[in-house]
């Protein structure tokens, strides 16, 4: 009879689980995938393109084989289909920025006891964000323009935006979704509206994209200053767990004043299910807030139905966004 007793098997991989994380950043640090991806495709190929020795490029071939980025075939070496499209250099897909984007973090990881024992009042002012160099919010938007690009082009591939003439992105960073929206949509403009650290940084992304004749942007803190009016469509996209219930409730509240009659509002949010019990990447950016003694945390889709609903929304709806990783909760205003 098979037994049914606990191993120690989940619970060894789950506290090495950060080797697994180096490994793919050295792998994206050292551009492994993209040489692969250019024909150095055994391990001595390898070595040569990487400049690396062969015995290192012998753990770090085995490494990531181990973790499924990369795949045998016919001997030869061969990038994941995931690894081949986001990881690889030059492509308008690549994403490798955005796997960088919580290495700053990474030391604080192994001491988060300390963090959570620490009794210090919690801050409104996210030190994630709130009062950061133009510099340090340029290399947080490269990262999140890595991967706000393809989330703004599954927004505009979700929604019908065609009666729509302004977007409000609120906390919009790099300003990707109000990109791609006004990429697909010739009628609509936007603004961007984030704190005066980032905006000069979103004004360079639009810039590039040659939209500054009808993406804008606007000053303010969301969570002290007043929103501009004017839009018919609001979302507010992955900054969801860096705030507390009441600062959420009171975000989206003035929202919904400052939208006309007849808008819709979307947030794109890192939800929790209904039970709270997952899943874990949400609860994750929401632990991570303790290491920045934020109010931040993970909030359920069935808090953020209700701080939709409370500010006012109608027909208020949940959908997957990108599974496992957002929903997407939207409402009208009548
Ligand atoms: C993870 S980024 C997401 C950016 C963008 N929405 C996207 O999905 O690509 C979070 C954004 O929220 C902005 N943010 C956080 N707190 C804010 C505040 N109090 N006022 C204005 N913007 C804020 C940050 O500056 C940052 O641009």
């Amino acid at each position: 009879m098979p037994s049914e007793r606990p191993t120690t098997v989940r619970l060894q991989r789950l506290a090495r689980a950060y080797r697994e994380s180096g490994t793919l950043l050295a792998a994206v640090q050292l551009d492994l995938f993209s040489k692969i991806s250019e024909g150095a495709n055994t391990e001595e190929k390898l070595s040569i393109a990487l400049g690396i020795s062969a015995l290192n490029t012998e753990r770090i071939t085995v490494a990531c084989l181990s973790l499924g980025l990369i795949i045998k075939d016919n001997n030869n070496l061969k990038n994941a289909p995931d690894v081949e499209r986001f990881l690889i250099k030059g492509r308008a897909t690549y994403a490798g920025e955005w796997m960088f984007f919580t290495q700053p973090d990474w030391s604080k990881w192994g001491h988060l006891a300390d963090f959570l024992t620490n009794k210090e009042p919690e801050t409104l002012d996210n030190a994630t964000v709130k009062g950061i160099t133009v510099d340090e919010a340029r290399r947080y938007h490269r990262a999140t323009f890595s991967i706000g690009r393809g989330a703004g082009r599954l927004f505009v591939q979700s929604i019908d935006l065609s009666n729509r003439h302004k977007l409000l992105d609120v906390g919009g960073g790099s300003g990707a979704y109000c990109i791609e929206a006004c990429k697909a949509y010739p009628q609509l403009r936007a603004t961007v509206l984030d704190l005066p650290e980032v905006t000069p940084v979103a004004r360079e992304f639009i810039e590039d994209n040659n939209l500054s004749e009808r993406v804008d942007t606007y000053d303010a803190d969301f969570n002290k200053d007043s929103f501009p009016k004017g839009a018919d469509i609001a979302i507010m996209a992955s900054n969801l767990p860096m705030y507390g219930r009441e600062a959420i409730q009171a975000v989206i509240q003035k929202i919904y004043n400052v939208l006309l009659p007849d808008s819709e509002f979307h947030l794109i949010g890192e939800a929790l299910n209904e039970d709270r019990s997952g899943p874990s990447d949400p609860a994750m950016w929401g632990l991570a807030q303790t290491l920045h003694n934020s109010t931040g945390m993970a909030h359920s889709v069935t808090e953020c139905t209700g701080y939709l609903k409370n500010a006012g929304f109608q027909n208020i709806e949940v959908n997957d966004f990108v599974p496992e990783v957002l929903m997407r909760i939207s409402g009208l205003k009548a």
